[in-house]
């Protein structure tokens, strides 16, 4: 795990940036997988923006959502697939038969589950995954007590997430209480994760999954199993990690090991 802390949120967004467009430099045909929720909105804007001052396309690029509210039809203001429009695929070039999402109303959930995974599988597996994380430690929608070797299917929300959820939703307007999600296993073959979280709430969510345990009680801790995940986060968000100034020295010094490759000495730190 690398955990990268910025002093605040459109640094964050930035260092997401910049991973997605070096690996789209080095692959056009970049598969992303993308998460909806107030955290990636910074990223997609500098996305959106980068492509109209024409430094990046999404020509040949690929996205799929990582989840969906079960319930709710594709122009519903408050799905994801509607989110996913709004804040960038509609900004964009990325072509429509590219873009791929769980539905909210599938005429056969355990079908449409399947074939989303087989549509990963056929494009070759996401190149760069985007996430946040929920208070509790979920990703996508994977609740804690989700198996950690789950493929994508109907999980029901907690309380907790419904209502921290609930703010995008008219009052008095019935929030979905299932949805649709990529698994943990799903979610672990991708190649590169990138985990976002910013904010005091998101502090214990951050240190029991890069810190504590692996459990299913808090599905991100199994991102440490990950060979290539990112945890970007601001200063709030890392407040109650224990080796913070390690994680900054790491990334401070990072450079020293290219070095070493380039001209095989010891880097002078
Ligand atoms: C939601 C979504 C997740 C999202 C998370 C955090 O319930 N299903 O994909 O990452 O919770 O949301 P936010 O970024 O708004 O804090």
């Amino acid at each position: 795990m690398e955990i990268i802390i910025k002093n605040d949120y459109d640094e964050i967004c930035s260092e997401a940036y910049q991973i997605v467009f070096q690996e789209w430099q080095r692959k056009n045909n970049i598969v992303l997988g993308l998460a909806t929720g107030r955290t990636p909105l910074g990223v997609y804007a500098k996305l959106i923006n980068s492509y109209k001052k024409g430094e990046i396309n999404f020509s040949e690029a690929r996205a799929f959502s990582l989840d969906e509210y079960l319930g709710l039809k594709e122009d519903h203001p408050q799905s994801f697939a509607y989110y996913m429009n709004k804040n960038l695929y509609r900004h964009i070039d990325l072509k429509k038969e590219n873009i791929h999402g769980l539905q909210g109303l599938p005429e056969d959930i355990d079908e449409h589950c399947r074939q989303y995974e087989a549509l990963i599988k056929s494009v070759g597996g996401i190149d760069v995954q985007i996430l946040g994380i929920g208070s509790n430690g979920h990703i996508g929608f994977n609740e804690p007590s989700s198996s950690l070797a789950s493929r994508t299917r109907a999980k029901t929300l907690t309380k907790e997430t419904i209502e921290a959820n609930r703010g995008y939703f008219r009052d008095g307007e019935e929030m979905p209480c299932y949805s649709l999600t990529m698994g943990i296993g799903t979610i672990m073959e991708a190649k590169t994760i990138l985990v976002l979280a910013f904010g005091k709430n998101k502090e214990d969510a951050v240190v029991n999954s890069v810190e504590g345990p692996i459990t299913a009680a808090v599905p991100a801790s199994v991102l440490q199993l990950h060979p290539d995940v990112k945890i970007i986060i601001d200063e709030d968000a890392a407040s109650r990690l224990t080796r913070k100034d390690y994680y900054r020295w790491v990334y401070n010094n990072k450079k020293g090991i290219t070095q070493i490759r380039s001209v095989n000495k010891p880097p002078v730190l």
